[in-house]
């Protein structure tokens, strides 16, 4: 048996969900390129392609749309006993928090459990500025009204659009980490509660969805553009990762990134700001060029995100927060596939501590 500390080369699921192609830089959503729906559709719609014919619910998208809106209103009730300890968390960990109260017998739990990513978190960052969460507006999208929630106000429909654009477009992505970590917990049978929990464990790590956050960390501390081009090569001489920089499958682009990028020229606000991180960026990517000649480190997805996400003024330790907030209907499309599976996840590992003595 071969050994693969990555498991970059094993292939542990066959999935209807999405491809993503790294040699083509081309990500397929259940049959539709990423460019071909980012903008174009809701992310209602895109939770009904990917859940329909494995999550036993009607997934039309005016359906999704009406249900989902009261499951955010039945979330907003559910959360509050729990909002004073959450509220003491990094905002990722609370909405874990939130999440793993959730029962795994729970009736509708997709629908629950998506609601309560994007309930719980706008409710958290409320709260621990000492302010009212705001109950949800069941008429509305999710990415509208989560929007409404976190800043307490409608927002502008060019805010809504970009957001449903990101949302849309960090939904679903192959066997990443969280994804695999859910359908190894749902290979267990353990409830799809628990799979998304453990999922939340998985995605806050720096080197997944964590990065977004120390992105802006980092164009804090470059602080000038005549200052860039040192910065980022001393922190790679020391070893460090450039947050927003380098994927594991895509070797020529990452699609997500222009899309992104293209939602935060939507907002055409702060432009400067724009600039500034576009100069990063070509800084960034030469410095790789020169100090990894061996690998193609291209910008990913968390680069521009940090960027959107701080134009619509999240605060930047909760991006990882509403990176779940799409991420989860993913993650529930995946526990669901793999339970057909009906396989145990159990791979092996390689013995390479000491033998016991002769007696
Ligand atoms: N900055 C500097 N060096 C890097 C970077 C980076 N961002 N990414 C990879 N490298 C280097 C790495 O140090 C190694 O160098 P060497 O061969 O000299 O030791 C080489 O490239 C290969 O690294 P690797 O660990 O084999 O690469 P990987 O494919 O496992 O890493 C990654 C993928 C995303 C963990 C990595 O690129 C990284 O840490 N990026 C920064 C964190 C980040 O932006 N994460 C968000 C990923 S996209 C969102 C998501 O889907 O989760």
């Amino acid at each position: 048996m071969t050994f693969d500390s990555g498991l970059e080369a094993v292939v542990a699921a066959e999935t209807v969900l999405s491809e993503v192609d790294g040699d083509a830089g081309r990500l397929i959503l259940r049959g539709h390129r990423l460019q071909d729906i980012a903008g174009v559709r809701s992310l209602e719609w895109l939770i009904g392609e990917l859940w329909r014919g494995l999550v036993p619910r009607d997934v039309g998208e005016a359906v999704l749309k009406r249900d989902l809106g009261a499951a955010r209103a039945a979330a907003f009730g559910t959360i509050t006993p729990f909002l004073p300890e959450a509220s003491r968390l990094a905002p990722v960990e609370a909405v874990r928090l939130l999440v793993a109260a959730a029962p795994d017998c729970a009736d509708d739990l997709p629908l629950r459990l998506t609601a309560t990513v994007a309930v719980g978190l706008a409710a958290v960052l409320r709260y621990r500025c000492g302010e009212a969460p705001i109950p949800p507006d069941p008429t509305l999208g999710h990415a509208a009204d989560f929007l409404r929630m976190l800043r307490g106000r409608t927002a502008a429909s060019t805010e809504t659009a970009a957001l449903e654009t990101y949302l849309l477009t960090a939904t679903e992505h192959g066997l990443n980490a969280s994804t695999f970590t859910t359908r190894v917990v749902a290979s267990t049978q353990a409830g799809l509660a628990s799979a998304v929990t453990a999922a939340l464990c998985a995605l806050k790590g720096p080197l997944h969805g964590g990065a977004p956050g120390p992105v802006i960390d980092m164009l804090d501390a470059i602080g000038t553009p005549a200052n860039a081009e040192a910065w980022l090569d001393a922190a790679v001489l020391r070893g460090e990762r450039l947050m927003g920089f380098g994927h594991r499958v895509y070797r020529v682009t990452d699609p997500r990134s222009d899309v992104v990028k293209r939602a935060v020229e939507s907002l055409g606000r702060n432009t400067g700001r724009l600039h500034f991180a576009e100069h990063i960026e070509r800084a960034a990517l030469a410095v790789l060029v020169r100090r990894k000649p061996a690998r193609s480190l291209q910008t990913n997805l968390e680069f521009y995100t940090a960027l959107l996400l701080e134009a619509l003024e999240v605060p930047r330790d909760a991006f990882t927060g509403v990176f779940a907030v799409a991420r989860v209907a993913g993650w529930i499309a995946h526990a669901y596939e793999q339970l057909a599976v009906d396989r145990l996840i159990r791979p092996q590992s390689r013995y390479v501590g000491p033998l016991p003595t002769a007696a």
